[in-house]
């Protein structure tokens, strides 16, 4: 694959980059996307059924359950070429954010350093009540495990459908985005807000948009530099033509 000489020069003197990231970054490690046809997790399961405050209040079990079973899938599964390019690229950039819709922890295992987790984390949890965060909890095959200091339900530490993102994370990225040279939209369908306001904040910022995604859109028309394929086999040459 070819790029554009007139990214490779971009990005040889950018001083603020930002990369947004979704589940197509960790498609090529084995873990499902959300809108994929057929493979997508919504294609199979109800996000407002598994993946909302009313779920967890109406069934507490099945959603503690849900998410169990998504830790163990993360838990078995490691960071792709996709993940470890963008560590690369965060040593060559002097402001370097990266920005991630994803849960699964996979950036912060594979070194990213500068990271904000607009959605949570699935490898943490907390109580619902207190907002108290623990790192043990009984697996109990009944009930849904309860906090040690209020006695409220143990619940993911994710954003669900309906809740408000965590506001330190987003003035952050919400701020870099609209500092940045280079806003780079990698493996996300960009339907979900606020992330996808992020890419048209940058660009009407007057940052050079780049997409890198296995199909168009709602960004694409405004992206400078559009590469639709897979993440993990278009970063890591990206780097490698851009810092040999
Ligand atoms: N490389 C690049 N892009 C890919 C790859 C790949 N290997 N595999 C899939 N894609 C693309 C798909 O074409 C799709 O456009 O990644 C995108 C994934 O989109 P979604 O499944 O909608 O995931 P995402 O954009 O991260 O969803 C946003 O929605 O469900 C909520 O909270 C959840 O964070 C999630 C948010």
């Amino acid at each position: 694959m070819m790029f554009e000489s007139t990214l490779v020069e971009q990005l040889r003197t950018v001083r603020r980059l930002v990369a947004l990231t979704g589940a197509g970054v960790s498609q090529e490690s084995g873990l499902r996307t959300f809108r994929d046809a057929q493979t997508g997790l919504w294609a199979q399961y109800k996000p407002h059924e598994l993946a909302s405050p009313e779920a967890f209040q109406r069934d507490p079990k099945l959603v503690w359950d849900w998410y169990a079973w998504r830790r163990e899938a993360v838990k078995a599964v490691r960071p792709n070429p996709g993940h470890y390019a963008l560590v690369e690229m965060e040593k060559r950039v002097p402001a370097f954010t990266l920005i991630t819709q994803n849960v699964d922890g996979l950036h912060r295992m594979a070194g990213s350093q500068n990271l904000l987790e607009l959605h949570g984390n699935i490898q943490r949890v907390r109580c619902a009540d207190c907002y108290t965060f623990t790192e043990i909890w009984g697996d109990d095959s009944e009930a849904v495990p309860r906090c040690q200091v209020c006695g409220g339900l143990l619940r993911p530490d994710v954003v669900w459908f309906g809740e408000t993102l965590p506001r330190d994370q987003l003035e952050a990225a919400v701020l870099a985005s609209r500092a940045c040279e280079v806003f780079f939209s990698i493996g996300t369908s960009g339907i979900v807000q606020p992330a996808a306001s992020l890419g048209f904040a940058a660009h009407n910022r007057g940052a050079v948009v780049v997409e890198i995604n296995a199909e168009p859109t709602p960004l694409t028309p405004k992206a400078t530099f559009v590469m639709h394929g897979k993440s993990g086999e278009i970063l890591p040459r990206l780097v490698k033509a851009v810092w040999g």
